[in-house]
């Protein structure tokens, strides 16, 4: 469920009137609901209520200052995975015990940011971040808290580009060698491990991957614990689906994702960490776009938009779906005809559907696409020279524009001419 609803004919991001956003701020920009944030983070809360957990949001997913603080007054952790995200969080006001480290490249310099800022563990992906860690750790005269991010081969059942739990994938070390890899941590005067870390995938319609999953997990516990090692937490990443297109897909909901964690885990005794990104940012934020053109083609007519391919990649990049619908709501039974809608990027690649039926619009008109919180802003360039697109937080019938569209001069002001020019 979320807040952006027709209202009066108009499709309203909670009390506001998407037209009034468009009015003042312009097109193409980004809205978010506060209270769908909100609502998606206690979802994952409460479905984890009556076991020790951490809710960690994976920034990546939208990582606005302004959404971050939402998130840690919320009581959210998070889970980050470059330097820039580790500042972003702090900044935001994050406690470092409440920021969890992943990704498969982390730096020596990310590390030392890290270690000297506070944060609760990193999740180590191979043998020579392992060492390089312990280094860092010993050269800071501090003790690094550590899991191990185990990839126990299971077939996650999604796209294959975001797909991280198969032995090919680049992610983790294999769950096989986990015994070898926890007794050298034990060897390593940087490094405490204290629990056991896997992420199977994103975007999962099916619980079956993870059940799979976790009882792996479950077993490497019980197999550690015997050999010794103090495994007091287990953080089993994000990656639950959310609902791209609304009359053909209803993947688990939060609270049956708790339950199986419950079921499978609930008597390890484990403190859990969770890492959803998409469920709670996804069908939080929509793209406001323009029509500026329409287009009749050879057999097919065109919706030219002023939003593009750089803004939302997600059907450029994975062949995502995203709902597409007028801001106007068409009368009950008006007619419909199918249109590619395109964005104005000199690319073919710049198609966000084929052959969708839409009612018929105008140049002017205003389309949402759904389900673009997510992996919408965080993944937008400037190719063509195209400003990132502004950020706008609604909260009730109030807004606020969270970041704000470059000018040009801005843009070109980044680039520098050598001397010798
Ligand atoms: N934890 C780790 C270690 C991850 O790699 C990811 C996502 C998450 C948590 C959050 O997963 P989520 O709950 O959001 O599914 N750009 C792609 C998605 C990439 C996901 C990368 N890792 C897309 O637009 O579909």
């Amino acid at each position: 469920m979320d807040h952006f609803l027709y209202r009066d004919g108009m499709l309203h991001a909670e009390d506001v009137p998407l037209s009034e956003i468009a009015a003042e701020v312009g097109t193409p920009c980004y809205v978010y609901s506060t209270a769908t944030l909100t609502r998606h983070f206690r979802l994952f809360d409460e479905a984890l209520a009556g076991m020790d957990h951490l809710v960690c949001y994976a920034m990546k997913a939208a990582s606005n200052q302004a959404i971050l603080k939402l998130m840690a007054s919320l009581g959210a952790g998070m889970d980050v995975v470059s330097g820039g995200e580790y500042a972003r969080a702090i900044a935001a006001g994050v406690p470092g015990e409440r920021i969890v480290f992943s990704g498969v490249g982390k730096t020596r310099e990310e590390m030392t940011a890290a270690l000297k800022g506070g944060v609760r563990q990193f999740n180590l992906e191979s043998e020579p971040e392992m060492e390089a860690l312990n280094e860092v750790a010993l050269s800071l005269g501090v003790v690094a808290p550590v899991t191990v991010r185990v990839n126990p081969d299971v077939d996650a059942k999604t796209h294959a580009k975001i797909a991280t739990g198969k032995s090919e994938n680049k992610f983790g070390i294999p769950i096989a060698r986990a015994p070898e890899v926890y007794g050298r941590i034990a060897q390593l005067k940087g490094l405490k491990a204290v629990g056991i870390d896997v992420h199977i995938g994103s975007q999962l319609t099916d619980l079956e991957p993870y059940r799979l999953a976790f009882t792996k997990v479950k077993e490497l516990t019980q197999l550690l614990r015997d050999q010794g090692h103090d495994i007091i937490r287990l953080d089993l990443g994000g990656g639950l689906g959310i609902p791209y297109d609304r009359g053909n897909s209803a993947p688990p909901l939060p609270v049956e994702y708790g339950a199986l964690v419950k079921e499978v885990l609930g008597e390890t005794g484990c403190e859990i960490e969770i890492e959803p990104g998409r469920l709670i940012a996804g069908n939080a934020g929509i793209m406001l776009s323009k029509v500026i053109y329409v287009k009749e083609g050879e057999g097919r007519n065109f919706l030219i938009l002023d939003g593009a391919m750089n803004d939302l990649i997600r059907p450029a990049m994975y062949e995502a779906h995203h709902d597409i619908v007028p801001v106007v709501e068409p009368a009950p039974g008006a007619e419909q005809s199918p249109y590619d809608i395109v964005g104005p990027v000199c690319e073919t690649g710049d198609t966000f559907a084929k052959a969708r039926n839409m009612p018929h619009l105008g140049a002017d008109d205003l389309v949402a696409f759904r389900s673009a919180g997510a992996y919408g802003a965080v993944m937008a360039s400037e190719y063509n020279t195209r400003p990132l697109i502004p950020e706008v937080l609604v909260n009730g019938d109030q807004f606020a524009v969270i970041r704000s569209r470059p000018s040009y001069e801005e843009i070109i002001n980044r680039d520098t001419i050598p001397e010798w020019m």
